[in-house]
């Protein structure tokens, strides 16, 4: 099968991983077409005015899969994030996050196995935002609806369930945030009742946060709304080696968009030594997404080796290789791995 596939590299070190993740794809010889839309964020806005040109929507819409690297966004002012509207524009309202103990690495914990929902088109990033500069208060609107949780809880249970786990954990404040998180709770329940073969329990967000750094093998499946599943995806990062590491999925009901759950690391941008694993691991999911689940087992198992052999380890990983070397190491892997 051939493929083509929108492809944003995004901005920091986005094109970076980027183009370490290209030279692993290549290696696994599925034919797959860039559809590449570099105008995206800050260097959309100064050629089109905006951050997020309708271009690049109608390509993911028309290929129904991209892959895509960060886009930086300003802190405080300036244009809403790239990231936030693309998810909502295009419906894509499953963040799937797997953290995963990946052998080889040198991790403060072995077992982990834990894939996070969060929900990616509502609740406090909803964008409904407002000032009164008269008064000098500001509101943010966590805007939480019936259809919106059931359809993420509902996904989550549906992939427990095709994945092999047995456990959904469903994380809230509805002790505090009686309506918003109360209601994603309660329909949290009912949807619970619709898979009677997945034990279902719930935990109140800041426990929740303990218990993952002291006892993550203790949970599964961790269904969530938008702002904790942001945070909590960054927690669990850090539990399998960080987020140089940990990649993620963006699904919707027509598209899905693979992109890794870090950002765009100003801090190391354009020194060649971020880790491109997040985005390789993404692109093994959209590889397992097209159906094509030999070549994505090939990646996963090329990166296994790469971390046991521990001679081209990337910076954050404890070791000084660059990220090209890193992936050309993967890459040749890869390779040998198809010629068996
Ligand atoms: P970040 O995830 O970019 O970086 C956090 C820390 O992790 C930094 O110290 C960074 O160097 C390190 N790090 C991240 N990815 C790494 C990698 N692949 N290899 C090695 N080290 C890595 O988070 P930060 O600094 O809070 O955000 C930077 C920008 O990225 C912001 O503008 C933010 O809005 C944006 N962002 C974009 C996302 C996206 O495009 N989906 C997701 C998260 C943040
Ligand atoms: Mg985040």
């Amino acid at each position: 099968m051939a493929y083509t596939i929108t492809l944003i590299p995004g901005d920091g070190i986005g094109p970076e991983v980027v183009e370490a993740t290209l030279r692993v794809l290549d290696a696994t010889g599925v034919e797959l077409t860039w559809d590449r839309q570099d105008a995206v964020g800050t260097a959309a806005v100064e050629r089109f005015g905006t951050p997020l040109p309708e271009p690049v929507l109608a390509s993911i819409r028309r290929h129904r899969v991209a892959l895509k690297g960060p886009v930086t966004t300003p802190v405080g002012k300036g244009f809403k994030s790239v990231n936030v509207q693309l998810r909502q524009k295009l419906d894509l309202y499953a963040n799937v996050r797997p953290c995963l103990t990946l052998p080889g690495l040198r991790t403060p914990f072995q077992n982990v196995d834990l894939v996070i929902f969060r929900e990616n088109t509502e609740g406090l990033y909803s964008g409904l935002e407002h000032f009164d500069e008269r008064l000098q208060i500001a509101d943010s609107t966590a805007r939480i609806s019936r259809r919106g949780s059931e359809r993420i809880i509902r996904f989550c249970f549906q992939y427990a369930r095709r994945h092999g786990y047995d456990l959904v954990t469903l994380a809230h404040k509805a002790n505090i945030l009686k309506l918003t998180s109360g209601l994603f709770l309660s329909v949290g329940r009912e949807i619970a009742a619709e898979f009677p073969d997945i034990t279902f329990n719930d935990r109140i967000i800041d426990n929740m946060c303990m218990q993952l750094v002291m006892h993550p093998e203790q949970y599964q499946c961790i269904v969530t709304t938008n702002l904790f599943g942001d945070i909590l995806s960054d927690l669990a990062a850090g539990l399998v080696g960080g987020l140089g590491v940990v990649a993620g999925a963006n699904i919707g009901d027509e598209v899905a968009v693979f992109e890794a759950v870090h950002g765009s690391a100003p801090d190391i941008a354009g020194q060649g030594i971020a880790n491109p694993t997040a985005l390789i691991r993404s692109a093994e999911m959209m590889l397992r997404h097209l159906g094509e689940a030999q070549a994505a087992d090939a990646v996963r198992q090329a990166l296994i080796d790469t971390f046991t052999e521990g001679t081209h380890l990337t910076r954050d990983l404890g070791g000084s290789a660059s990220t090209m070397a890193f992936a050309d190491r993967v890459a040749e892997r890869v390779a040998a791995l198809r010629a068996g």
